[in-house]
């Protein structure tokens, strides 16, 4: 079996996997990480989104050999000494999430928009939100949240 090699949330990880391994398989059975989901199987909904090289990528469509010698970031490395994240304690203030499957995902690629756009708009938002399926929320308070992170970060 092929080995990758990766640094996950800063951390060098190594492994054997077949080479049908997805990302996110590699994430959430090898290494445990289990905060990104997957909730289709058709790379529509956005619940595994994870950052590759910095980068928003659904690792459900992305082989874990593909991400050989590259740096993953997953919801998990977001908060630094358990501090959340400005765009986590925006969701929560924001109430920006219900049953919370969505929110790893809506997270990951909401931090990767304020990186290429710092202060994005209402509708720039929900464009780029357009991968990233909520079931229960309606979005408003995603958006609100979004918008409140781009303020507290500076944008
Ligand atoms: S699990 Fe990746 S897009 Fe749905
Ligand atoms: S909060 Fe439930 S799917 Fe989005």
């Amino acid at each position: 079996m092929p080995s990758v090699s990766m640094k996950v949330n800063g951390k060098q990880v190594s492994a054997e996997v077949e080479p049908r391994t997805l990302l996110v398989s590699f994430l959430r059975e090898n290494l445990r990480l289990t905060g990104t989901h997957v909730g289709c199987d058709t790379s529509q909904c956005g619940s595994c989104v994870v950052h590759v090289n910095g980068k928003s990528v659904k690792a459900c469509s992305m082989l874990a050999i593909q991400a050989n010698d590259t740096e993953v970031t997953t919801i998990e490395g977001l908060a630094v000494n358990g501090e959340l994240h400005p765009m986590q304690a925006a969701f929560r203030e924001h109430h920006g999430l219900q049953c919370g499957f969505c929110t790893p995902g809506m997270v990951m690629s909401a931090v990767d928009l304020l990186q290429e756009n710092p202060k994005p708009s209402e509708t720039e938002i929900r464009d780029w939100l357009e991968g990233n399926i909520c079931r229960c929320t309606g979005y408003q308070n995603i958006v609100k949240a979004i918008q409140a992170a781009a303020d507290e970060m500076g944008g």
